[in-house]
């Protein structure tokens, strides 16, 4: 069996968690991570007959039965994740029942995962209908992007056009544009079941006055994805109080949106 702390899947949570804290996206406990794992590949790391304990969910997940996900702990800071991932970290498999988490490796201390954990499944979920590629779903509280929740409208034609605005590559990035929900209880089901819709049709979804979710095939995706919205908040947090003497036209979004072929949302676009 090889040594789990050497595994790609731990060391790239690591990583990761530590660049979004030092990005300041993730304060104190702020933001999770899951990440589907492949069965085979976590196989040579742990003995998968072992489950340490068994953790109930509180919702259906029937849909990933047997799938293992890495995923960050309730509590825990991404600022201490590097240190002591097996504390801060855990992997669990969904159980059979659909509704219990069986727990192979990590949440040493007796800890379990992310209070957002209805979420990311239900999000997984959604996910792998649209796109069986999916496997990653990152949480995390940028800051510039919240600042921008307080002073421009939570309308997803009008907040993904402004962000397009923002940076030429947006559109290139997230032509599909970006899902919104109003404030609501996190940590829920019902959060979770709004999410999961949005991401039917969206790979990020703004939580309107607490942050954002983004997905994707790879990290790197999903971190893209939250760094690029991210980008375009800051340009326009910065620029906002000022007068606007020239902006990205909508004509030219088409012209970039047909060079790179993109599947987008015209509908978001006033033309
Ligand atoms: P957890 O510590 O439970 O992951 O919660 C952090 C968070 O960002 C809640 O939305
Ligand atoms: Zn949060």
């Amino acid at each position: 069996m090889k040594d789990i702390f050497t595994a790609p899947f731990v060391e790239e949570m690591r990583k990761t968690t530590a660049n979004m804290y030092r990005l300041g996206w993730d304060e104190r406990n702020g933001g999770n991570i899951s990440w589907m794992l492949d069965a085979a590949e976590v196989g040579e790391y742990l003995d998968l007959n072992r489950v340490i304990r068994t953790i109930p969910m509180g919702f259906d997940a029937s849909a990933v039965t047997g799938k293992i996900f890495i995923v960050t702990g309730t509590g825990k800071y991404f600022k201490n994740v590097d240190a002591d991932p097996e504390n801060n970290l855990g992997i669990v498999r969904i159980a059979a029942d659909g509704r219990t988490a069986e727990l192979l490796w990590g949440f040493r201390d007796g800890g379990k995962f992310t209070s957002e954990f209805p979420a990311h499944l239900m999000s997984h979920i959604a996910r792998l209908s649209v796109d069986p590629g999916n496997r990653v779903v990152m949480h995390c509280h940028p800051t510039y992007t919240l600042a921008m929740n307080y002073v421009h409208e939570l309308n997803e034609k009008k907040l993904t056009h402004t962000l397009w605005e923002m940076c030429t590559e947006c559109i290139v990035v997230f032509p599909d544009g970006v899902g919104v929900l109003p404030w609501m209880l996190c940590g829920t089901n019902a959060i979770g079941e709004a999410t999961a819709e949005k991401m039917k049709e969206f790979r990020l979804v703004v939580w309107g006055m607490h942050g954002i979710y983004g997905v994707g095939k790879t990290m790197d995706e999903a971190f893209g994805l939250i760094e690029t919205v991210e980008k375009a908040a800051q340009i326009y947090m910065l620029t906002a109080h000022l007068p606007r003497i020239n902006t990205i036209q909508d004509h030219e979004l088409v012209e970039l949106a047909e060079l790179w072929g993109l599947d987008y949302r015209k509908d978001f676009l006033n033309l």
